[in-house]
């Protein structure tokens, strides 16, 4: 492999912000990312695994270690006459770790395979999508994930997470624990049907279709990825024209009881079920309806106009003008509801 040094990475991050990688490394197979472990090894380097860059605020010092760039690539099918383990009336996808979520999402729908679908344009690798169990539409992809390949940083060895052992829960895994933090995504393997119903319940898919007058013999598979693109070119800014990484918070988890007290005050709050006893409130409406962040804008940084979780780059917005924009809607949701936000995306540091 080669090694490169002092490699910028606000070009490799999708809110376009970073320093410089001491060391920058690109993997395209098992055997690249061994060489790029033992190099770290060796020279007692922090790695920071670099997928689409999607999801992350780079810090602007940049990483103080080696950056490895996850490209290893390949995806294959397996029916249940090439491997017995694969449930009837499924196939087996496995893709390689820096396959690009999207274009992936579209090879299974163009193979009429179910699963993915409501998974269409999120940036993003496939590596990265189990880490916090993306989820768009009603959908997430812990329903479809079968194992998790990855290497073990300091070791190498190469292991294989089943899906109970990868801990899936709402925008997070096991890969997002101090534990899993140690092992680099290589494969992901995904069950997908062969027959199904689209999952099209989420309320926004439901308008798009009462709007377009749809009838269900127009919902194909390739008609609900069609939608979910519509859905969400108008509603979240394009990768292309802003930097910013989608969702920036967590949907709070509160509370029935809580979330009951904060009707009296703001009777039109929606809230999702989440378990017994809990709910699951939009951070979106708050953050539009009461504290008025739809549309903010300080300098290069800001609220997206059509969607209140959304932080955007307007040119040239640093890590801390991102941060300090995040610390106020904290801030603003905490004294109107006293519910604690979470941020989505991570914080990138080498320390
Ligand atoms: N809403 C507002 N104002 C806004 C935006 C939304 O009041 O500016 C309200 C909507 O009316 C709706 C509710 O908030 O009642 C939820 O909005 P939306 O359906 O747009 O979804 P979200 O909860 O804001 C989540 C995911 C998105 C995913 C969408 C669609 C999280 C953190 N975010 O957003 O994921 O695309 O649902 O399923 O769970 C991402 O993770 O990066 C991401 C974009």
């Amino acid at each position: 492999v080669t090694i490169s040094e002092n490699v910028l990475l606000n070009t490799y991050t999708t809110f376009r912000i970073g320093g410089p990688a001491r060391f920058f490394v690109v993997v395209k197979n098992i055997l690249d990312l061994t060489d790029a472990l033992v190099f770290a090894q060796q020279k007692g380097l922090p790695i920071f695994v670099l997928g689409g860059g999607s999801n992350i605020v780079m810090s602007d010092n940049g990483f103080d270690g080696l950056v490895i760039k996850n490209e290893i690539t390949g995806i294959t099918f397996q029916e249940k006459a090439d491997n017995p383990d694969v449930p009837e009336n499924t196939t087996l996808v496995i893709a390689g770790a820096g396959e690009e979520w999207d274009a992936f999402v579209g090879t299974t729908v163009e193979k009429n395979l179910f699963g993915l679908e409501t998974l269409s344009l999120i940036p993003g690798t496939v590596g990265a999508a189990p880490v916090q169990n993306i989820g768009a539409y009603g959908t997430e992809v812990k329903t479809t994930v079968r194992f998790v390949e990855a290497m073990h940083k300091e070791t190498g060895e190469l292991c294989t997470f089943t899906n109970a052992q990868c801990d899936f829960s709402y925008r997070n895994s096991f890969f997002k624990t101090p534990e899993g933090k140690k092992y680099v995504i290589t494969r992901v393997g995904f069950i997908l049907k062969h027959h199904d119903k689209p999952n099209i319940s989420y309320r926004d898919i439901q308008k798009y279709i009462e709007e377009h007058k749809l009838a269900e013999v127009d919902i194909t598979l390739q008609k609900v990825r069609d939608i979910v693109i519509d859905i969400r070119t108008n509603k979240l800014p394009s990768v292309k024209d802003y930097g910013t990484a989608g969702s920036f918070f967590k949907n709070p988890i509160i509370p029935k009881a809580e979330y009951e007290a904060l009707l009296q005050q703001y009777p039109m709050m929606p809230h999702y079920p989440a378990g017994e006893e809990l709910v699951k409130i939009p951070a979106a409406w708050i953050l539009d309806n009461v504290c008025g962040f739809k549309g903010y804008r300080e300098g290069d940084v800001g609220v997206y106009k059509n969607q209140a979780l959304v932080l955007v780059n307007y040119g040239n917005a640093t890590e801390k003008d991102v941060k300090n924009l995040a610390e106020k809607m904290i801030a603003c949701v905490k004294e109107k509801t006293n519910i604690n936000l979470e941020r989505e995306v991570e914080y990138i540091s080498e320390k």
